[in-house]
């Protein structure tokens, strides 16, 4: 995983408007690419939001996003659709943690997927997420604490996702 930058835009607006990703989202509309350059030079300028760029073979496979207020932080995910099915999105949802975990602001990260996003929910249940009992609407509300204070701090779980699939990813 490395920090993404404005040269991230292309790929970055294409998995915002992938059909899945806007039927899945809040909004349900895709962004046109000047709202997106807007947008992103606000968060990349914005240092409570965490972006990284998941990369496979020196390739561009996805993005994951932490918009950090008050301590909580709001993970947003996504992987191309070619590289969909194959254990990248839990990977990378494991490296954001482990990242998170030393960047230090954040005890609490939360996650919304909408109730049909089986591989979403799965995804963020395999990186120790919790799947909160009340919903929003249509969206589960998928929970972990991270770092010290938040209680459980790395885990042999943890550990060993770290090894298998970080930053493999492939399994
Ligand atoms: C959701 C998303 C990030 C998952 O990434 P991925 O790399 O395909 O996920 P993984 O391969 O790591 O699979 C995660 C889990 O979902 C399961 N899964 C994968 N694809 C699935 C599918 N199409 N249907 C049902 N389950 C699926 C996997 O078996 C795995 O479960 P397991 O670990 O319990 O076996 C990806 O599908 C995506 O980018 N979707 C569009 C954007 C989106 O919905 N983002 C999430 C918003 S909260």
């Amino acid at each position: 995983m490395r920090p993404a930058t404005e040269d991230d835009a292309r790929l970055l607006l294409d998995l915002r408007n992938d059909p899945d990703a806007v039927r899945f989202s809040g909004g349900r509309t895709g962004v046109t690419p000047a709202e997106h350059r807007e947008w992103l030079s606000t968060r990349l300028a914005d240092p409570s939001t965490h972006l990284w760029i998941a990369e496979q073979a020196g390739d561009a496979v996805g993005q994951v996003r932490v918009d950090v207020q008050d301590g909580s932080g709001t993970v947003s995910l996504a992987i191309a659709p070619s590289h969909r099915g194959r254990g990248i999105g839990s990977a990378v949802l494991s490296a954001m943690v482990y990242e998170m975990e030393h960047a230090g602001d954040a005890h609490t990260l939360r996650a919304m997927a909408h109730v049909e996003n089986t591989a979403s929910i799965r995804a963020f249940v395999r990186a120790g997420f919790h799947r909160r009992a009340l919903r929003e609407g249509e969206f589960a509300v998928l929970e972990r604490t991270i770092g010290r204070e938040g209680g459980t701090g790395h885990n042999q779980v943890d550990i060993d996702l770290r090894v298998s699939r970080y930053p493999g990813g492939t399994r």
